[in-house]
């Protein structure tokens, strides 16, 4: 990475004990820009890993507050404290798996929590927002590589309809209030500090213990894992170019069948995975492919890292 920081930015990032949260405060902090963050620190996954990251964040001078989005009062006075010129929000419900049997804690975060998010912002629009959309937003699209211009008006799954709902919400409100706004849609993305709960991580940590992993589709999905740093570059450039209103793919632009990712799992710890071979869930779609033209050409976006290196700096950090 290596930013230059082009102004003292007063970055205030929701969901900042997460896994993107973490390393993009790591890195705003690193360039010298002033960042501070609020987590709820819920349970979804081990919330002691949340912890770990908050410390790391903390030790640098990053200063973090247990609150949750919904409760907009203590929410509205860190941002005020912090004297925010721009907010990155990440917290979100995430997990497409997680939908399916408890779609209230997507209506509860992504739902009302992105409301509330507006709101704060409707009183105070001079704060330019950056949030985070997915690219679980194409469902049934089947036109691949997804472009910003596809369709994306049938969600296969909850989260993506909430996720689709975030990016008219925040038109709504650019369009009536002139709040600034920028959506990005993550496609995959994985690395040191990763959640626990996506298969990438299950799998390494099921395979080192010997047991056995379940592939749906039978093996024959495809994801386009997109390395943590790769997104936190994109993320940074779009804070910096705070534009009126965008939505921006940001992936690897190369997908790759999750047998592969098994195989350099293997690879690397030196063991066989105990496979089995399933149909195809509900909710899950076949295959996810980043079409970055527009963020290539406006926010310079531009990946580096193979699935191979990418996972191998996992692996290492996950041993
Ligand atoms: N990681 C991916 O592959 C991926 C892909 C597409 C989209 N996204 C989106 O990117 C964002 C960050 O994802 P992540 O992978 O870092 O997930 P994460 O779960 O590690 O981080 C989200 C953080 O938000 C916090 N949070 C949840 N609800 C909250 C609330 N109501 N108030 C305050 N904090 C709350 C959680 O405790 C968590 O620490 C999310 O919006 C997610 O939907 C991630």
């Amino acid at each position: 990475m290596g930013f230059l920081s082009d102004s003292g930015k007063r970055i205030f990032i929701t969901g900042i004990a997460g896994f993107i949260g973490f390393h993009l405060a790591k890195a705003l902090k690193a360039r010298g820009d002033d960042v501070a963050g609020c987590d709820s620190f819920n349970s979804y996954y081990d919330p002691i890993l949340k912890r770990e990251r908050a410390k790391i964040l903390e030790d640098l001078g990053v200063q973090i507050t247990a609150c949750d989005i919904c409760h907009r009062d203590q929410f509205e006075e860190l941002v005020d404290k912090h004297r925010t010129t721009h907010l990155v929000h990440l917290a979100a419900q995430a997990g497409v798996r997680y939908s399916i049997t408890h779609p209230e804690k997507y209506q509860e975060s992504n739902l009302d929590g992105f409301f509330h998010v507006l709101e704060v912002l409707r009183h105070r629009p001079e704060i330019k927002l950056t949030f985070a959309s997915s690219s679980s937003v194409y469902g049934l699209n089947k036109k691949i590589p997804f472009s910003e211009s596809d369709p994306t008006d049938h969600p296969a799954n909850f989260y993506g309809a909430t996720k689709k709902c975030n990016e008219l919400m925040a038109f709504s409100y650019h369009h009536i209030y002139g709040i600034k706004a920028t959506g990005l849609r993550f496609f995959t993305v994985y690395g040191p500090y990763g959640r626990p709960d996506m298969a990438y991580f299950s799998f390494a940590k099921a395979i080192r213990e010997g047991k056995p992993i379940k592939l749906f589709n039978h093996g024959k999905m495809r994801r386009d894992f997109t390395y943590i740093d790769d997104i936190v570059d994109g993320v940074v450039a779009a804070v910096d170019l705070g534009a009126d209103f965008e939505i921006f793919n940001l992936g690897n632009h190369h997908p790759e069948e999750l047998t592969t990712l098994v195989s350099l799992i293997e690879h690397h710890l030196k063991k066989k995975a105990i496979v089995q071979l399933l149909p195809m869930q509900p909710g899950e779609i076949e295959v996810t492919y980043a079409d970055i033209s527009k963020a290539n050409g406006k926010l310079n976006f531009n990946p580096k890292t193979s699935l191979e290196a990418g996972m191998e700096k996992f692996l290492r950090w996950l041993s």
